[in-house]
């Protein structure tokens, strides 16, 4: 919202703002923008983290409201200007226009994202305090101009938010509830600036300078050149978002390829030293096959020489000779 300061200038410039409800501060970017134009602000928030915290506790003209809107309205003093930029879906954005039609009809009303994708579609930010009948079939998927079907690669919440299934048809999107609001309402005009997701000004027609802020934006609201360009900047800013998701894709399944690729290296390097354990086995294996059979292949009774054996054979035959004669003897 902060690239709409200069809208907020020239209504600032026409109409006395003393205070400002901001419902949905998320980062407090804007918060001070108003700040800095003139207006005390109560920045309507749910949530917010602590750097939201510390930031809103160091400007005295930025009051923290922890709640919900439209319920936390009704305990803020009335405001000269209140810009709805929170639950983004029909049943919490007609609640919020009914108070405000109730309670404060001179204040200037700035709704973001009148157009696409939350005009005609339904988003809604978790925990959603909305009972089943005001929520449509939703899902973590999102929208985008390239096709009808919700997507992954679309304009998604990542778990802040869901969107509807499906949009268009009744009570569906932030634009739809401000037509509603409007046909139940005399008097009341509503203009959009056709940019950065749709920059709705609603005001009472007898409310103060109303014609005169409604004359100072209409460059801006009547213009086809800057809602060409939106669409644009739309058609551009959702295939951006698809090829992020496929980059990111892509990376997943390169850090996987990556992880498996080392995994392998690891596996073939371990097989190797394991081939390089076996081979040295078989080399062991074989000296110990050559040592076996050198060892078969030596005489197992060392060689007789020649001139050894022919005196073995005659000490043999005397002595078989000598046993010969003993044994035959004198007769008795
Ligand atoms: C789109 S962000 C607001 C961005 C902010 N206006 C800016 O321009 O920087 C919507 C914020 O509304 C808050 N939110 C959701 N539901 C809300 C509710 N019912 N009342 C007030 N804030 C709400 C979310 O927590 C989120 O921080």
């Amino acid at each position: 919202m902060s690239v709409f300061r200069e809208l907020f200038a020239e209504i600032f410039r026409r109409r006395e703002i003393a205070a400002v409800v901001e419902v949905g501060v998320e980062f407090g970017q804007v918060s001070s923008v108003y700040a800095d134009l003139g207006a005390t602000v109560h920045c309507v928030e749910p949530s917010p983290a602590d750097d939201l915290r510390a930031f809103l506790a160091a400007d005295p003209r930025l009051n923290l409201v922890e709640g919900l809107s439209p319920a936390v309205l009704d305990e803020l003093p009335a405001a000269d200007l209140y810009v709805l930029d929170g639950d983004h879906n029909y049943a919490v954005v007609r609640a919020e226009l009914a108070w405000i039609m109730k309670n404060a009809p001179d204040a200037v009303v700035v709704l973001h994202d009148v157009l696409w994708p939350c005009g005609r579609r339904d988003f809604y930010y978790r925990p959603s305090p909305l009972p089943p009948g005001d929520v449509h079939p939703s899902t973590d998927d999102g929208p985008t101009v390239w096709h009808d079907e919700v997507t992954p690669a679309g304009f998604v919440g990542h778990d802040a938010f869901s969107a509807a299934r499906h949009a268009g048809g009744e009570r569906n999107g932030v634009l739809t509830a401000v037509e509603d609001a409007l046909a139940e309402a005399d008097g009341w005009r509503f203009e959009i600036v056709p940019a950065v997701f749709g920059f709705g000004v609603l005001i009472r027609e007898a409310a103060p300078a109303a014609g005169e802020i409604f004359d100072a934006l209409r460059p801006l609201t009547s213009s086809h050149l800057l809602a060409t360009l939106e669409n644009n900047r739309i058609a551009l800013y959702t295939r951006i978002l698809q090829l992020q998701y496929e980059a990111e894709a892509r990376t997943a399944d390169a850090t996987e390829m990556a992880e498996t690729i080392g995994s392998q290296q690891r596996e073939i390097e371990g097989l190797r030293a394991e081939l390089a354990r076996a081979k040295a086995e078989i080399v062991k294996g074989r000296h110990q096959l050559q040592g076996l059979r050198d060892e078969t292949a030596r005489p197992v009774v060392p060689p007789v020489k020649d001139e050894e054996l022919g005196a073995a054979v005659s000490h043999l035959g005397r002595a078989l000779s000598a046993r010969i004669r003993k044994s035959s003897g004198p007769a008795r």
